[in-house]
């Protein structure tokens, strides 16, 4: 079944492809932090980081991370609240609390060595095939595929691949193509090449292909096909939800926040308190100070609408009203939040909506 699939790979002149974009690659790479050398625990955290989100984004991210935790025992001993602050904007959160726990059993199980094998790296929490596939290529050698959305778009187009890539059992088409063209002697380059080439040259909407170091290697590119391919069926309308938020103070000035349950959307992260609201039913404000009542047994003002915010998932859409308030009795030693100064709040990781509540307050 496979085989038909990937019915051009045959015609590849494999050895002349592998030469064409590795010497494009040594010579145009970018200069990048995490390639500054092999070390499998800095590679491993660029490419947590790399999923989901752009390089640009990710470099001052990376380089605060490893100047706080610059290694595998520093990341398995910190604290959680001080990782999840230095994700703080990144998204996707889950990704950081499996790296580290990762990270943990690579401390205790593996001397502190990240695994060089596809067994052992892939039982740790959070390495899926991609991200095996790179640790090993890129910090060990091993010829592994390591196929993600931007190698899928480069391969699609050069082997002129039809597979959705958005259907999860196509990566493995891009995988077997991938083990038949990587270069044994350079795997680190190799793949490392066609994700540069997926960010610099074969771009989703208007690829250069004049510049293509492999373009002679190209199938979509002889036939005109580039702009048709990838194939890739549209995900599903994200869902919305109307969130009612309020940044609650007490007398002295202290502020409400609580933090979000340890597994779902946004784990373990700092939040100022809200709930989901229902246009028809009773006004937004009762329904705020009704939730304040019946989680924390306190009574609440609402004052003045700070603003709205819109903040967009993947799957989801908050639409949120921002309110600002008074709680009389804050105690921190009530259960489920506490109460803090404005500098004591900094120490907290935020999700980035609720990050823009605290700068409409602050302008406020
Ligand atoms: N995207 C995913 N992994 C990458 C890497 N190692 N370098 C640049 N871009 C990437």
């Amino acid at each position: 079944m496979t085989i038909n699939k990937l019915e051009n790979l045959e015609d590849v002149e494999i050895s002349a492809f592998q030469a064409d974009l590795i010497t494009w690659f040594m010579k145009e790479q970018r200069e990048l932090p995490w390639r500054k050398d092999q070390d499998p625990y800095k590679v491993w955290v660029s490419e947590i980081m790399l999923q989901q989100t752009r390089v640009d984004t990710v470099i001052p991210y990376f380089n605060r991370f490893m100047h706080k935790f610059p290694t595998v025992e520093a990341l398995a001993e910190a604290d959680q609240e001080e990782v999840l602050k230095a994700w703080e904007g990144l998204g996707y959160y889950s990704r950081v609390r499996n790296l580290q726990s990762a990270v943990k059993e690579v401390h205790t199980q593996y001397g502190g060595q990240v695994p060089n094998t596809l067994e052992d790296i892939s039982s740790l929490k959070g390495v899926g095939p991609y991200t095996a596939g790179a640790i090993l290529s890129i910090a060990y050698g091993v010829p592994e595929p390591a196929v993600d959305g931007n190698v899928m778009r480069v391969l699609s187009r050069i082997l002129l691949i039809k597979e959705d890539i958005a259907k999860p059992a196509t990566r493995k088409v891009f995988e077997q193509a991938v083990r038949v063209l990587i270069s044994k002697e350079n795997p680190s380059a190799f793949n490392q090449a066609l994700m540069e080439l997926g960010a610099l040259i074969c771009t989703p909407t208007s690829p250069s292909c004049l510049l293509c170091p492999v373009r002679e290697h190209c199938i979509a590119f002889h036939q005109g096909a580039q702009h048709e391919l990838p194939v890739k069926s549209k995900k599903k309308k994200q869902r919305s939800v109307k969130l009612a938020a309020a940044i609650l103070t007490d007398i002295d000035g202290k502020v409400l926040i609580r933090k979000r349950p340890d597994d779902g959307l946004l784990a373990s992260l700092w939040e100022f308190p809200n709930v989901e609201v229902n246009s028809n039913f009773k006004s937004e404000r009762s329904q705020l100070q009704q939730h304040f009542k019946e989680k924390y047994g306190k009574e609440t003002k609402i004052n003045s609408v700070l603003g709205q915010l819109e903040h967009v998932f993947s799957h989801l859409i908050w639409n949120i009203t921002i309110y600002k308030g008074k709680m009389l009795d804050l105690h921190d030693e009530d259960p489920g939040y506490k109460a803090v100064t404005h500098e004591e709040l900094e120490n907290y990781a935020f999700p980035v909506s609720h990050q823009k509540m605290w700068q409409k307050y602050l302008e406020s």
